[in-house]
């Protein structure tokens, strides 16, 4: 006892006070001890940084910690490769980006995470700042810098995300892209209704992503999925406002990834654009999304509840009477009930030169002013039981 006293008595003294023992194995070093300001005003930057080199040199577990206050932070690339495999932020406090706009909105990533593996952020608010930015954009200057995604990891493996909070990103909240293994759990995303391009989370190219426990409120999709996402898990969570949780836009490439084996399962939809849609390019592409469940879903007055759209072509520039190339396949969905706000509560506009196939709809039960929705359908071949709305909606057109 006395001796393990005396050890951390001499490795505090030892490392200036920025180095505490947590555990035998852990090290924690706290950013406030390696300069970082809570004061919501100094650019902690440098400290971040400078904790990060040191947990990346490190072979032993490390926590950088951060504690309660407001921690004013420039754009940073948190990257790898690093001899450690255990990094945790834990943060008790919040990150808080400039509120200039003009000062990251050109530099794509607010917080970036570079070929790591192994890493977890752990609790926090992440406060982008973004309303300035979207008032510029929504006030039609064409001279607006397009905004950062608050968090991003790209390139990296083992990621967990727990208990973090994005608040009003200028862009996108969270990006997973080119990763593997990710766990998102409680995440929170916060933003106005109307703000431009703010997606939830957005994952592309990455395998074996889950989202838990989350809820996101925000401007744009709440959750998007990228081309090359496959095996991704979606599982108790919330949306609205939003545009849904969107697979899509697809086919935006001629040569793409496909989408493969996508789960969505008890979700709520309150009051958003979309529900669950798919959404692809009306042009040619070598893209598909295929293997995906959407099931439990409660819908609140959701404008547009069940839609694949197949012919996005937003100002009809770069695609105007091309048809889109994306492949549709085994889409099912399961226990889907609630309201819709507009008499159309189911929407299947596929591709003409590659319809959709084998889309199943079970239990489908949404209706409109106390009335069952109704359904529409083209180029959608599949199979229906338990719906309230028109079982005739699954025909293809003769040619
Ligand atoms: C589909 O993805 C889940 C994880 O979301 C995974 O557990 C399962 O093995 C995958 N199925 C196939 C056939 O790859």
């Amino acid at each position: 006892m006395i001796l393990i006293i005396v050890l951390v008595l001499l490795l505090s003294v030892l490392s200036n006070s920025e180095l505490v023992v947590a555990s035998p194995s852990a090290v924690t070093f706290n950013v406030v001890g390696l300069g970082a300001k809570p004061d919501g005003k100094t650019d902690s930057t440098t400290a971040f940084l400078f904790a990060w080199s040191k947990a990346c040199g490190s072979v032993n577990p490390t926590v950088i910690y951060v504690p309660v206050g407001r921690f004013l932070l420039r754009n940073a690339v948190f990257s790898g490769q690093c001899k450690n495999s255990a990094i945790t932020f834990r943060i008790a406090g919040t990150l808080v980006a400039p509120s200039d706009y003009r000062v990251i909105g050109n530099a794509g990533n607010w917080l970036m995470f570079y070929d790591v593996n192994g890493v977890t952020i752990s609790g926090g608010i992440l406060d982008g700042q973004g309303t300035a930015l979207w008032a510029c954009k929504s006030s039609g200057n064409s001279g607006c810098p397009s905004g950062a995604t608050t968090l991003e990891f790209s390139n990296s493996n083992n990621i967990v995300i727990n208990g973090v909070t994005s608040l009003n990103s200028q862009m996108f909240h969270i990006v997973i892209n080119g990763c593997h293994n990710v766990k998102m759990l409680g995440v929170k995303v916060s933003a106005s209704g109307s703000s431009p391009n703010t997606d939830g989370i957005h994952v592309q190219m990455s395998t074996g992503v889950t989202i838990l426990n989350s809820k996101m409120s925000t401007g744009d999709d709440c959750v998007s999925i990228g081309p090359g996402t496959t095996n991704l898990w979606i599982e108790s969570v919330a949306c609205g406002p939003g545009h849904g949780i969107s697979i899509g836009s697809l086919g935006k490439d001629s040569e793409e990834a496909g989408v493969q084996n996508v789960t969505v399962k008890t979700a709520t939809f309150t009051g958003s654009q979309n529900g669950v849609r798919i959404k692809s390019w009306g042009r040619p592409s070598t893209g598909f999304a295929r293997n995906i469940l959407f099931q439990h879903v409660v819908m609140e007055n959701v404008e547009n509840p069940i839609v694949i759209d197949q012919n996005y072509c937003p100002g009809n520039k770069d695609c105007p009477g091309q048809v889109s190339g994306v492949k549709i396949s085994d889409v099912t969905y399961q226990d889907i009930h609630g309201t819709s706000a507009t008499p159309v509560a189911v929407k299947f506009d596929c591709s003409s030169k590659f319809p959709c196939t084998s889309i199943q709809m079970e239990d489908v039960k949404l209706t409109y002013n106390n009335q069952p929705a109704q359904s529409s359908c083209s180029h959608a071949a599949g199979s229906a039981s338990g719906l309230v709305q028109s079982t005739t909606c699954f025909k293809i057109p003769s040619k």
